[in-house]
């Protein structure tokens, strides 16, 4: 299927009421923008005067804002949390959690899901819950994948997209790790051809 690119007469004449609309939003953004502005503003005069000697210099200090509303009830607390976070933990669960290709709706998904409400439930939580819903995504098809490519006038393939991603690292060689796809269209086939770019018509299979 070839798309025309719309002549510049349709472009102006579809652009009217666009500009219109446009017009009004930035309006009413503007007006909003100008009220929080404002709101600040006065808060900011407000509050300011009478509390700017209970400021100390440590602690959080946001200028204008009671110190009472913003400091720690108990200060250790954020200190463990701080403490508790370690770069090593945070790699090791990244790692767990991207080792196995798990594309949503497929059972590696739903292991996962489990291993994570299993997870939360031995660190200490009371209650997870797992909830299921519709996955509408499309799947690719391992024995045709999609791909996209570059055609010039007489058809000749001036481009191939690659089938499969690139193994870079050895952990990475899994057999079930989908091949590139477009999750979010039916399966077909589109050509778009671009006018501007010397007569190059983009054929894309889905
Ligand atoms: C990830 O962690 C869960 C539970 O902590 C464990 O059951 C699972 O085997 C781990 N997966 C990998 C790939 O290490
Ligand atoms: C994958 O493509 C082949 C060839 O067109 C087709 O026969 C098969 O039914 C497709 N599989 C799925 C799951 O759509
Ligand atoms: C397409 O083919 C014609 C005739 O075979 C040739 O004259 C022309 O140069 C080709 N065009 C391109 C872009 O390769
Ligand atoms: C891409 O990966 C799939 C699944 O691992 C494999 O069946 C297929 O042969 C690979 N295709 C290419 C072109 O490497
Ligand atoms: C991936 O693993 C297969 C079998 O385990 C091996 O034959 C292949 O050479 C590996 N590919 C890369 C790029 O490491």
């Amino acid at each position: 299927m070839m798309y025309q690119v719309y002549s510049t007469e349709t472009m102006v004449v579809e652009k009217k009421p666009a500009a219109k609309k446009m017009f009004i939003y930035a309006l009413v953004l503007l007006t909003v923008v100008l009220g929080i502005g404002i709101g600040i503003a006065i808060g900011r005069l407000a509050i300011c005067s009478h509390e700017k000697r209970e400021l100390k210099p440590d602690g959080v200090l946001l200028p204008g804002i009671s110190e009472a509303l913003i400091k720690d009830g108990d200060p250790t607390i954020g200190d463990d949390l701080i403490q508790a976070i370690k770069s090593e933990n945070i790699a090791e669960y990244l790692r767990n959690l991207t080792n196995e290709p798990h594309l949503a709706g497929t059972s590696a998904d739903k292991r996962q899901a489990e291993e994570l409400r299993d997870f939360w439930l031995h660190v200490g939580l009371d209650h997870v819950t797992i909830t299921p819903y519709k996955v509408l995504l499309s799947y690719p098809n391992n024995t045709e994948p999609n791909f996209v490519q570059l055609l010039d006038n007489n058809q000749t393939i001036l481009y191939n997209s690659p089938l499969n991603e690139t193994i870079i690292r050895p952990e990475e060689n899994k057999t079930d790790v989908v091949p590139p796809f477009n999750a979010y269209s039916a399966p077909g086939d589109e050509y778009v051809r671009i006018t501007l770019v010397l007569f190059i018509v983009i054929y894309i299979h889905l």
